[in-house]
């Protein structure tokens, strides 16, 4: 069967990730976390010591040391994680102190033109199901599935309230609303690539639907595609 590029883009915490995961395993596709992929660098930041104390990025010395930075999926048990420099960060990446970090990485342009080339090469042979803020838009405009993810603000910070308690990780409801809204804005407001909905994505506002409605929402619209390839 022909194999085709599937983008997903959308808000933060809005499940994105789990649909797009399960897609993928379930069609045989490779799945990529775009975010993952900015909060590896986030990571690194942090741990070297590239913020400032006001939260700007000290970018002179990022960008002197992009060049050591190697992100890479591996899958675990077949579950896909992120690897930075050969370390497993699955669960350091997934911090608030990440989370609240990240959106100023995300928007520094030779961050974001050094991981789109990534995540062009790795869909370079089709197959994939690629999730993030503007794989619609920048990484794959030709993708043959485009979907833009939206839920409100108050239902995202409550699923991802329960899923930090559910890895026993410290979770604070209002510091995770607090942190969804503003990254948010920061990531509708930056300058390269904002996110915003592709014109060809189809739209799923899933507050009021259950993962498994999610799942075969999206499992239709991937056969609805194919069928026409
Ligand atoms: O999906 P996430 O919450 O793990 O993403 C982390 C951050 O990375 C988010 O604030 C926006 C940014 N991001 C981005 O700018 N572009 C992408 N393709 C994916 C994520």
């Amino acid at each position: 069967m022909k194999k085709i590029t599937i983008a997903i883009d959308g808000y933060s915490s809005c499940g994105k990730s789990t649909m797009a995961k399960d897609l993928a395993r379930e069609i045989g596709y490779i799945y990529i976390d775009t975010g993952a992929m900015y909060r590896a660098v986030t990571l690194y930041a942090l741990r070297q010591g590239y913020f400032n104390s006001d939260g700007t990025v000290k970018t002179d010395e990022l960008e002197h040391n992009m060049e050591k930075i190697h992100i890479s999926f591996k899958l675990v048990s077949g579950i896909p994680k992120t690897y930075l420099n050969n370390e497993l960060v699955e669960y350091d990446i997934r911090t608030l102190e990440v989370s609240s970090h990240v959106s100023p990485i995300a928007a520094i342009p030779f961050v974001r033109k050094a991981l789109v080339a990534q995540q062009q090469a790795m869909g370079k042979d089709k197959g994939i199901v690629m999730d993030g803020r503007d794989i619609g838009t920048t990484v794959f405009p030709e993708a043959e599935l485009k979907i833009f993810v939206t839920a409100k603000s108050s239902i995202r910070a409550q699923r991802r309230f329960e899923e930090l308690k559910e890895k026993g990780m410290p979770a604070d409801f209002d510091a995770i609303k607090k942190n969804v809204e503003e990254r948010d804005y920061i990531d509708t407001h930056r300058e390269v690539s904002p996110l915003r909905k592709a014109d060809d994505a189809i739209e799923l506002d899933n507050s009021m639907m259950t993962i498994s409605e999610q799942k075969q929402w999206l499992m239709d619209k991937y056969h609805n595609i194919i069928k026409t390839k």
